[in-house]
């Protein structure tokens, strides 16, 4: 019988190394830095997934920044999304007139962070954008599109850099996958 520690005993092939990712990085940052020149950004960490991408994006971010934590859960945890979003974790900043940014690590769906974006824009900022660091194209069920992204990706489940299966890989330096038997 296969448990979740035998899938942990796999080791999870590389997708997107290291220094792929951390140059990625900083070419989105230099990206954001040239829209925000001169202004205040509110950055809006999605937890879990997208914190260890989020601290690496604010730290090359030389900007006035002020850094808040949204926890999300989708329910369960299976590896689809069922589109129900639950707020684990408030932020404790009015956004009012303020310039939003939110940084998620993954659109799969989508549902997530249309949800999220929708909340967030009832509280009326003076901008909002999206900033992922993944997305997966072909399973996307709305229309929702990321004004900063990272890499595009296959639907393939991936793990590290933040990214979970189960709680666990968080602090895999790459984003990798694991492979399965057929
Ligand atoms: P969506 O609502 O379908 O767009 O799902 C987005 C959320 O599902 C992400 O924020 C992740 O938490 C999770 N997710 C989607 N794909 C993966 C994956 O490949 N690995 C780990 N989590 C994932
Ligand atoms: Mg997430």
């Amino acid at each position: 019988m296969q448990s979740a520690d035998d899938t942990h005993a796999k080791q999870p092939r590389v997708l997107i190394p290291e220094a792929k990712l951390q140059q990625r990085v900083s070419e989105l940052a230099q990206e954001i830095m040239h829209d925000y020149k001169g202004r205040e950004i509110i950055a809006i960490c999605i937890l879990k997934g997208s914190f260890i991408f989020f601290s690496d994006m604010i730290r090359k971010l030389d900007l006035p920044v002020v850094c808040e934590f949204l926890g999300v859960s989708n329910y369960g945890n299976r590896a689809v999304s069922s589109g129900e979003v639950k707020i684990t974790l408030d932020i404790n900043e009015p956004l009012e007139n303020k310039h939003v940014i939110v940084f998620e690590d993954i659109i799969d769906s989508g549902l997530t962070l249309s949800y999220i974006m929708s909340t967030l824009r009832a509280r009326k900022p003076a901008s909002i954008k999206s900033c992922a660091l993944l997305l997966k194209t072909e399973n996307l069920k709305t229309n929702i599109d990321a004004d900063y992204l990272g890499f595009k990706i296959a639907k393939e489940f991936v793990i590290g850099y933040g990214i979970d299966f189960n709680g666990r890989y968080r602090g895999l330096p790459h984003i990798g996958y694991i492979e399965h038997d057929h």
